[in-house]
């Protein structure tokens, strides 16, 4: 099987890494890619918001399977091309994609299916802002209707500050305060067959102990030891297959990744919000654990044939990834600077421990920043424990000039906080 994976970040580096491991799949390219996915993959140019560039790319190389990475791509409507072409493909349509691409809709399809979420109030005026934070009070959760990579959300006890990101945005989603861990766990549907994955953690904040601005995600960890067994069976009765089902009812069936962000509040599980995608850094984590080769699995949502396809493998192992950003992240981060250590980490750590690229490109000889998030370095061990040594041993040995990372991601998951 020939293989095209659209994106270029940690996400797409750790589903080039598992498709390249896989027997059934003979050639495996990626569009644009990064230095580290060139390892494992043939990198192609693209505009990867192009439609009509990527089903022509997926035509051109004679792609058997398209799997699209980004949210961005798929709100752009890129999977609807590549199946007008007659080449299947993972990821939702535009319409299915708007379930993380307009956080009002999400809402919706929520109260149609009977997902249990937070309370919250469209807003597009002034009056319609403070008659909302008014209603919720302190601390403030505002949320910009549109894809903003993570950083749309201010969660404030600050009331001028909710207001005036609020007044920011032309549409935004305010809503209930959800307190309790948070977990994201993922689902590979056709639009009927439901298959979930095995649940992670993420750390949203860009400093250790939970402080800082919301990121796309600093680090994430899996499996859960502290959460309850029944949780995934508990998700898919209430969340995922409602939700499938109901955007299947609406004629925009969602076939692809669906993914819950849930938060696990003292009157149950809510839903926090849904992506229409693999999460980063979550699938670095999650793909390290599956044994059951990806290829087929991809292929059997993108054809709607996901019945047949035998339960999911797992590992024992944990594992444990480690976000390294550039300096200045979340905010305008500095680029092209070099990353020295990768192949120390390769010599010394492997196969335990390995680093998935994320923003990188190549300048002549040297692998040089390219992005907010940089690289995300990911190990496995037969703990928590084990897997986060093993993380952050190789993180020790990368050098990326005004660089940070979280020193703390997984650490309370194995007893070590
Ligand atoms: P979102 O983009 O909706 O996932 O929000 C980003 C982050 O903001 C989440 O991962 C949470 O940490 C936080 N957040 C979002 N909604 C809520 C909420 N209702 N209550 C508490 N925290 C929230
Ligand atoms: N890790 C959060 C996300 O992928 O949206």
């Amino acid at each position: 099987m020939k293989v095209l994976v659209i994106g270029g970040g940690a996400r797409e580096h750790a589903l080039c890494r598992s498709l390249s491991l896989d027997p059934d799949v003979s050639a495996l390219y990626c569009a644009p890619g990064n230095a580290g996915i060139a390892e494992v993959a043939e990198l192609r140019p693209v505009d990867a918001l192009d439609g009509e560039a990527v089903a022509a790319l997926a035509a051109d190389i004679g792609a058997d399977l398209v799997v699209v990475g980004p949210e961005a791509p798929l709100v752009a409507g890129v999977a609807d091309a590549v199946r007008a072409a007659g080449i299947p493909v993972f990821g939702p349509s535009a319409e299915a994609a708007q379930l993380e691409g307009s956080k009002a809709f999400a809402k919706d399809v929520m109260a149609a299916a009977g997902v249990p979420t937070a309370r919250s109030y469209v807003c597009t005026t002034p009056e319609e802002v403070d008659a909302a934070l008014d209603a919720f009070g302190a601390p403030y959760v505002v949320k910009d209707d549109g894809l903003a990579a993570g950083k749309g959300v201010v969660v404030t006890e600050d009331l001028a500050a909710a207001r005036a990101h609020a007044l920011a945005c032309d549409r935004v989603v305010i809503e209930e305060y959800l307190d309790g861990p948070e977990v994201s766990l993922f689902a590979i549907t056709d639009g009927v067959t439901v298959v979930p994955l095995q649940p992670a953690q993420d750390f949203k904040r860009a400093l250790d102990g939970d402080q800082g601005p919301n990121t796309g995600g600093m680090g994430a960890y899996s499996p859960l030891p502290w959460a309850d067994p029944k949780l995934v069976d508990e998700v898919m009765e209430l969340v995922l297959q409602p939700t499938v089902d109901e955007l299947r009812r609406r004629g925009t069936p969602f076939s692809g990744l669906l993914y819950a962000g849930l938060a696990i509040t003292s009157r149950g599980t809510r839903v926090i919000e849904f992506n229409a995608r693999f999460g980063d850094p979550e699938t670095q984590v999650v793909l390290a654990r599956l044994r059951t080769p990806l290829a087929r699995v991809l292929l059997n949502a993108a054809n709607g044939t996901l019945a047949d396809e035998p339960p999911l493998v797992w590992r024992e192992d944990a594992a444990v990834t480690v976000v390294i950003a550039s300096h200045n992240y979340p905010g305008t981060p500095r680029t092209g600077d070099p990353i020295e250590g990768l192949a120390d980490v390769a010599a010394q750590d492997a196969p335990d421990a390995y680093v998935l690229h994320a923003g990188t490109r190549r300048e002549g000889g040297a692998v040089v920043s390219a992005g907010g998030r940089v690289l995300s370095v990911t190990a496995t061990g037969s703990d928590l424990a084990q897997a986060r040594e093993k993380a952050y041993t190789a993180v020790a040995r990368i050098r990326l000039d005004g660089s940070q990372h979280r020193t703390d991601i997984a650490a309370k998951a194995a007893g070590l906080g």
